[in-house]
């Protein structure tokens, strides 16, 4: 084993991947070589890189590094202080050279949120025992460094709710939709032309990727262990461009919106679309920008908007956690030490809210009374209600646009399946929250 890097010594660095993320790291590196080392207080230079396709033409001089097509061979070289995982996927390579690095005592930076999701609390409990750091900035909201402002920044804070659009796709497809009136199939597609879409979409438009992301925020914002199999997941896929429109009418946006908070009856975790007002931060958020809204008891509410993707973006943040390092500087993986992170209680339910029902009726009488029954019998007071008249159709149907005061979420639950059973629902009926924000 070779001895223990001084702090004066180069910092060295093992990428193992070479796509966008891992080829912006080698960039920035080799461009800003000078600013890094005095940031950082010694060089930090890239040793030895991996990919699956030595002979892939990359966009950036990678000659003077030594190549290993095993991760798990570069996680274990002598020559690497810092073992930077920026392949993906949360089983398989990822997982099995981080550990391999982490049961080193190396530093691991990654910017792999599924991985984190799945194992942080294995992998945090590994890299404590070995007096190993492990960051992982660039995994959450991509350019914005919202870990080390959770971490550092708001640490005299008691957190009180986390909120954020963390998918930017996603915020893209709906943005798009709205502004351009076009269907959610049409703009699914565009986004896979323009190549915006993960290999397996359903991890942006399912809202897994989101949900990734937020069980990471809430472990370090209630100091509990990542759990994300309790996050409530709901994707995009069934957002109309009728509901974005409606909404709009109203002065909502739609917005594929994360909230994690602590209540009195667990930890509530939720990546769901959801109405937010238009003016609002996070209403007024365009195409596949970010945003994370943070709230302490102290500072009160803050708002960090960037870019959540991109070589330079990402890039930036797998930086920052490495000069951290560099630097010497360390802190718990997830804020405070893994073995004081609790198990959180779920909280089987989402707080109250107000809600967006959209329903399609037979336009007969009675047929509105008996939608209305429903909510009354399930405890759901109206707010508004309208009906909508379609003058382009004739088919005999009726929109039915209907706004509740605050319902828990199993009472609307309960009147949907109520409004099956009246029979004069044409099709199934949209319901989606509205967020106070
Ligand atoms: P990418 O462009 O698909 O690149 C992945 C790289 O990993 C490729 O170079 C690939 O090799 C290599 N790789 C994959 N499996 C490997 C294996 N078994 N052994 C060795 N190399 C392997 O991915 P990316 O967009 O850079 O994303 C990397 C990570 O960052 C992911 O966890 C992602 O979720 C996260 N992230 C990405 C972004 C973003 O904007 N792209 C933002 C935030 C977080 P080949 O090139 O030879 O195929
Ligand atoms: N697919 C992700 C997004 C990439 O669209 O935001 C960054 O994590």
């Amino acid at each position: 084993m070779s001895p223990m890097p001084s702090q004066s010594d180069p910092l060295r660095l093992g990428i193992a991947g070479l796509g966008t993320v891992g080829i912006g790291v080698v960039k920035i590196i080799q461009r800003e070589a000078a600013l890094l080392a005095a940031r950082a207080g010694r060089d930090v230079v890239v040793t030895a890189v991996s990919a699956r396709d030595a002979g892939k033409k990359r966009g950036a001089d990678l000659s003077a590094y030594a190549w290993e097509l095993d991760p798990v061979a570069l996680a274990k070289r002598d020559d690497v202080d810092v073992f930077i995982e920026v392949m993906g996927g949360h089983e398989g390579a990822a997982k099995d050279a981080t550990e391999a690095a982490l049961a080193l005592g190396k530093h691991v930076v990654t910017a792999n949120k599924a991985l984190l999701a799945h194992h942080g609390q294995a992998l945090a409990e590994l890299a404590e025992k070995n007096g190993a750091a492990l960051r992982f900035e660039a995994a959450v909201a991509g350019g914005i460094p919202v870990i080390k402002t959770l971490t550092e920044g708001l640490a005299g804070n008691r957190i009180q709710r986390v909120m954020g659009v963390m998918n930017g796709t996603c915020n893209y497809i709906l943005t798009r939709m709205q502004s351009a009136g076009l269907p959610y199939e049409t703009v699914f597609e565009e986004a896979r032309q323009l190549g915006y879409l993960e290999a397996d979409p359903n991890l942006d438009v399912g809202g897994i990727d989101a949900g990734h992301k937020l069980s990471i925020l809430a472990s370090i914002a209630f100091g509990t262990r990542v759990s994300f199999d309790a996050v409530e997941l709901e994707g995009i896929g069934n957002v109309s461009i009728d509901d974005i429109n409606l909404a709009d009418d109203m002065g909502y946006h739609i917005k594929l919106l994360g909230v994690a908070q602590m209540t009195g009856r667990g930890l509530e975790q939720r990546m769901t679309p959801c109405l937010v007002p238009a003016e609002s931060p996070l209403g007024q958020l365009q195409g596949g920008t970010n945003m994370v809204v943070l709230e302490g008891d102290a500072v009160g509410q803050i708002v960090m908007r960037g870019a959540g993707a991109g070589e330079g973006p990402t890039a930036s943040a797998v930086l920052g956690d490495v000069i951290d390092i560099a630097r010497g500087f360390r802190l718990p993986v997830f804020g405070i030490p893994a073995s004081q992170l609790v198990q959180p209680v779920a909280a089987l339910s989402a707080t109250p809210a107000r809600y967006y029902l959209r329903a399609k009726l037979q336009d007969k009488p009675g047929a509105l009374a008996k939608v209305a029954t429903c909510l009354g019998e399930a405890g759901i007071s109206i707010d508004q209600m309208r009906q909508i008249n379609q003058p382009d159709t004739d088919d005999g149907d009726a929109i039915v646009l209907i706004v509740t005061h605050k319902a828990a979420p199993a009472d609307i639950q309960h009147a949907l399946a109520q409004f099956a059973a009246t029979g004069v629902l044409v099709e199934t009926p949209a319901a989606i929250r509205i967020e106070e924000v």
